[in-house]
Order: structure tokens, then sequence, then C-alpha cells
């Protein structure tokens, strides 16, 4: 049906490669703390990239104290439909060197996947769209518009700004999302729905300084402790979240299997799985409670004293349908009238975003699922995918009459976020004709 497509991809696909490790060597991370610089020249790249591929007018959105964004566009025929495709250019940290298996910002390829921080979270995205602009070349069947944001990692703070402030260039009759990915390596998927995320300081103060733990120990508690009892509140004996209120429900298992998912993530051996219901319904329906980190001393600097303090960050994941507002409430009250001998406990609200799901049956994705159905051979099938990508409900707001298509090239053994992340190269080639083809489609 499309052959040409199919052959022009193979012919590019190694220099599409080449445009993703260089675009993987620059460590853009957005978090707070890390260098700035960073994220603009990878903003900068990707411009040069779009730009080089035939996007027109390509320029960088900004806003004060935001990482930049970049748009573009190229003009389809008159009254063709108008497609926003997006992605994003930043990654998250890549934690301990030590971790990987070689440097995070240095790509190498193993096994067929391409490994490097943002290789497949979000720098795949950036890609695909230039090379799909190329493949489409300066006359393509819709119109289209690219838009790679600078902050997807840190919750898209400036997002609801930069659409009130571009809201018609922005607009769109079909929003491609590639930020998410695929059932597994070899099936396509398209995304139905997404976790909405929530996060808090919680800290416990017993102590005004930190005393000798022989001569008060037994009387006086530790802040540790305290934070513990507290945390393992998070969760019942069966591993359900015991936030009160929150939404939960249950979605279709498909086949994921016990075994494939300890696979995926790599559980140890022994390792209870945790919650109740189907697998799919613990990782997409229901919600997820996690402890990111504690601020403590260290092991190596303990010291025999009574901590006075400890703070602990925590993320709980929200079932579609959840609202963020009415969680943190939740989550604040519950923990801080948990038991603590007492202590003072304080729960500090942080990050907050919406989660998704899409309304069924928009012919608008029918394009995508023959692009899909082309590139792999075989249909796309309905996930739900647990991580969050807190703008689409935004978008999904600002844009009512848009068709969302949340779609990717990532794989359950990516390791976003992870040491060691890694896109696998044949799904990334299926990924890009995949969109071409679904663009054509669009047209007719
Ligand atoms: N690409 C992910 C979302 C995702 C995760 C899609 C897993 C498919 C499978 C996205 O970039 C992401 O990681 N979002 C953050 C949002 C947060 C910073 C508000 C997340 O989920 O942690
Ligand atoms: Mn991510």
């Amino acid at each position: 049906m499309h052959a040409d497509l199919a052959a022009a991809v193979e012919a590019l696909f190694p220099s599409i490669q080449a445009e993703l490790e260089a675009l993987v060597r620059i460590p853009s991370v957005s978090a707070a703390g890390y260098d700035a610089a960073q994220v603009r020249r990878s903003a900068e790249a990707s411009a040069d990239l779009l730009r080089r591929h035939g996007f027109e007018g390509v320029r960088m959105l900004e806003l004060p104290g935001a990482h930049p964004a970049v748009y573009g566009e190229i003009a389809g025929p008159p009254g063709a439909p108008t497609v926003l495709l997006y992605a994003h250019h930043d990654v998250q940290p890549p934690g301990p060197d030590s971790e990987w298996d070689h440097a995070p910002f240095e790509p190498i390829v193993r096994h067929g996947r391409l490994l490097g921080r943002g290789s497949s979270d979000d720098k795949c995205g950036v890609v695909t769209h230039a090379a799909v602009a190329r493949l489409l070349g300066p006359k393509p069947p819709v119109n289209l518009k690219v838009f790679v944001e600078g902050e997807e990692e840190v919750g898209s703070t400036h997002l609801a700004q930069l659409i009130a402030t571009h809201g018609a260039l922005l607009a769109a009759d079909v929003i491609v999302i590639a930020d998410s990915g695929n059932w597994r390596v070899g099936v396509p998927a398209l995304t139905t729905s997404l976790r909405g995320i929530i996060s808090a300081f919680v800290e416990v103060r017993v102590l005004e300084s930190g005393v000798h733990s022989g001569q008060f120990g037994g009387a006086i508690p530790d802040a540790l402790t305290i934070l513990t009892r507290v945390l393992a509140a998070l969760h019942d004996a069966d591993g359900n979240v015991a936030i009160p209120g929150l939404v939960s429900g249950e979605t279709d298992p498909l086949d994921l299997t016990e075994e494939e998912l300890r696979s995926q993530a790599g559980v140890l051996p022994g390792v209870d799985l945790i919650g109740t219901g189907s697998l799919t319904s613990r990782l997409w329906t229901r919600p997820a409670a996690a402890v990111l980190a504690i601020d403590a001393p260290p092991v190596a600097e303990a010291i025999n004293q009574l901590i006075p303090r400890a703070r602990a960050k925590v993320s709980v994941r929200l079932a579609p349908g959840d609202s963020p507002q009415r969680a943190m409430q939740s989550l604040v009250s519950y923990l801080e009238s948990r038991p603590a001998w007492g202590a003072q406990v304080t729960v500090t609200p942080y990050e907050s975003g919406e989660p998704f799901r899409l309304g069924g049956g928009d012919p608008r994705h029918e394009a995508f699922r023959t692009g899909f159905a082309e590139a792999w051979g075989r249909p796309a099938v309905d996930i739900g995918v647990g991580g969050s990508i807190p703008f689409v409900a935004a978008f999904s707001a600002a844009y009512p009459d848009a068709a969302i298509v949340l779609t990717g090239a990532a794989d359950p053994e990516c390791k976003a976020h992870g040491p060691n992340e890694s896109i696998d190269l044949d799904e990334l080639r299926r990924f890009i004709l995949a969109e071409a083809i679904a663009l054509r489609e669009l047209a007719k």
C-alpha cells in the first residue's frame, strides 16, 4: 500500500539513527539544579533538525523562567486537516553513572537497541516527527505543525501559559503525542488512558537537635522511625494503596502474565507483586504509591544519635477519572493524622498532574490503526499506561474538538527513567513508517 514510504524509511534509517544519537549526546535534564543551558542546546538541536527536514518558521517558544519549546510548520493543501505533532526534548536525570553500563549521554548500540538517557523518553519522538516531515516532502498531504516541549519531565509547568499565549499557533484537528509506547516489541498499541500524579514532602520533627541514642533512647523516639511508620500507612497489608477516597477501576487484562511483568521490570526472585485485581488494572486504572526519596543521614555517616528530623518525597499515581486536587487533600490529611507518638508530621503538596482517558470511537484514530497495522504487519491493541503526561488533559480541554492520538516508539523494556534506557531500533523504524502512513491516511 505504502511501499514507497517503507523503502524510504529503510534508506533514511542510518541517518535517522545518527540524528537520535546526536540528540542523546546533549544532557538536557530539565530538573532543578541541572544546567539549563543544556536544555537550550537540545532545543536548538531539535530546531535545526526540524528545519533541515522541511519545517518552516521554526522558532523557540519562550516564557520567563521556562525551558524553551520548539515550534514549526509545513503548509498542506488548503482545506486539509491540521495535525500537531508533539514530543519532548528534555530528559530525566541520569542517576548515578555507576548504575549504567556506559556513560548515560554517550549512546551505544547493543542487541538492536540504542542505549542512552532520553533515547526512548522522548528524543525518539523528536527524530520521528522530523523524519516523517522529510518522508512526506515539502507538500505534505495535511497541514503539519510540530511542537517539541522542554519541560515534560518536570510536569509541563508552563504549558497552560504557552497554550494561553500561543493558542492559535498550537490549534489542530489532530494532536499526535509521541511520548507513549507499544504493548511489547513487535506488538503495536494505541494508548487510551494515562494515570495522573501527585507528589508531596512528608516531614517529621521530634527534637531540637540530635541527642545521644543511648542516653535518651528508650524514652524518646527518633524521627526516622516515625517517618517510616507514617510511610508504611500508604499501603494496606495486600499492598493496595490505603489513602482513602481514591478512584480505582478495572480494565481489560489483555495477555500480560506475572512472569512477563517480572521480567520486564527485572524483579528479584522471591519478591511478591503487590495489590489486587488484574495486573493491567494495578498498572493502569488503580492508584499506586511510592516513596521516591528520604533525607536522612547516609549509613556511612551514622552516629549513635536520635535523628531529630527526617523528610521523604512521596508520589501517588492516580487512576483515570480521579482528581489531583481531591487526592492531594486526602493524602495530606491521611498522612498528617497517622499515629506518630505526638510528633509533628507536616505534608507539603508538590506536583500534581491530571490523569486522562480517551473518549472512544473517533474515526480519525483509524488512520493510525492503518499505519500501525501496515508498519508492524499486525493490528494495534488498545492499552492503558501507568505513567503520566499531565498536559494531555490541558490540551484536550483547550482544543475539545481535536482528536488526541497517544502513541510512541517505546516498549516495556525501554527502562525509561532508569539506568541503561534504550530504544529498539526496529520498533523506531516501524513507528516512523506508521506515523507517515497515518498522516497520508488522514488526508483521505
Ligand atoms: N513518556 C512518559 C510517560 C509514559 C510512561 C508513557 C510510561 C508510557 C509509559 C513521560 O515522559 C513521563 O515520564 N512523564 C512523567 C510526568 C511527571 C514528571 C509529571 C511521569 O510519568 O513520571
Ligand atoms: Mn518521562
